[in-house]
């Protein structure tokens, strides 16, 4: 597996991308401004006004676009520098280091390399990416090279967890739960955590090739930043919006134990990651679920206040390997399968 990055930067010049990443990558995608921005000093802040106003916009977030800009988190920006230190070492390794960790099954706890994926119509294409994905919680999982790798990881993926933690605290709060209520009842200190670094080098048509097809993410929430290169879109109202995001924010997206649990009211919506022909764009991605044995369902108060429960309850470990098999078809989200 020699990788995206070593044949984009292989000294045959590509004027065009190989037939096996033909991707017809529509409809476009507008710019726009009014993707919400959450200011997380705010949620903490002992001014009581100013938090529930955040509360509110926070509630709105996640029921109108699924998604929001996350600004003053808190995370040091020499942690996030060092996740793309780390990354890029990973992915300038040579192909025989990285070659231990292509899957063997979906469910390997390290993986790297590229994806296969299957449209519509049967076609099979592989995604201008290359990728790192590990299971960094409740056991954590980490390739011993780079040696810088592991620290840093570690560190950012206790870092994640709290601010995970400390996001659903304040999502309960929006639905009029209490703020312990999915610590609680979702078994959050053994959540399932994965990590997943993504390297997009530059594409000669970035139209003609996609780094990943339009999906939604499995877990509770996850969060994602980028090394300033842009490429995220989300779909918003059936239209498609490029995300551009101030430095060092980070992007949070609500997945779909998120919209089960609140029996619709915060949305999983579809993102997808596109290309350019002159940047190489890396993102870091944490996605934070339940616990792999939890069985998650839309929470009883909010099912007795809306009447009838919209979704049924399923182990998050099942709800996972069905999407492994299934969401391969791209398009579709797994809870538009269910
Ligand atoms: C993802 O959806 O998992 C990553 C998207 C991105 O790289 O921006
Ligand atoms: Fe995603």
């Amino acid at each position: 597996m020699a990788g995206v990055k070593v044949l984009a930067e292989s000294s045959v010049v590509l004027k065009s991308v190989p037939s096996k990443f033909n991707f017809v990558n529509e409809p476009t995608a507008s710019n726009s401004d009014s993707i919400p921005i959450i200011d997380f000093s705010l949620i903490t802040s002992a001014h009581p006004d100013q938090r529930s106003r955040v509360i509110q916009e926070l509630g709105k977030a996640c029921q109108e676009w699924g998604f929001f800009i996350l600004v003053n988190h808190g995370i040091p920006e020499n942690d996030m520098e060092a996740m793309f230190e780390a990354a890029s070492e990973f992915f300038n390794m040579p192909a025989e280091e990285k070659r231990q960790y292509e899957p063997k099954n979906a469910s390997d706890p390290i993986k790297c390399g590229n994806f296969n994926v299957t449209d519509t119509s049967n076609q099979t294409f592989t995604l201008w990416r290359d990728y790192l994905k590990l299971y960094v919680h409740p056991e954590f999982h980490c390739p011993l090279k780079p040696e810088i790798l592991r620290e840093a990881l570690l560190n950012y993926s206790v870092k994640m967890r709290k601010l995970a933690g400390a996001l659903l605290e304040a999502i309960s709060e929006t639905m009029g739960l209490e703020k312990s209520y999915m610590e609680e009842t979702l078994n959050l200190e053994s959540m399932f955590q994965l990590f997943a670094a993504n390297f997009y080098p530059p594409c000669p048509q970035p139209d003609h090739a996609i780094g990943i097809p339009p999906h939604t993410d499995h877990g509770l929430l996850t969060l994602l930043i980028h090394n300033g290169v842009a490429g995220l879109q989300v779909e918003h109202n059936g239209e498609w919006f490029h995300v551009n995001s101030p430095q060092n924010s980070i992007l949070v997206n609500t997945g779909d134990q998120l919209e089960i649990f609140s029996n619709g009211r915060c949305r999983s919506v579809k993102h997808r990651a596109v290309l350019n022909n002159e940047k190489t764009r890396i993102s870091i991605v944490v996605a934070n679920g339940p616990s792999l044995n939890t069985i998650l369902g839309p929470a009883p108060p909010l099912v007795a206040r809306d009447g009838r429960a919209s979704y049924l309850p399923m182990k998050y470990e099942e709800y996972i390997e069905s999407q492994l098999t299934k969401s391969r078809v791209i398009g579709k989200s797994l809870l538009e399968q269910m």
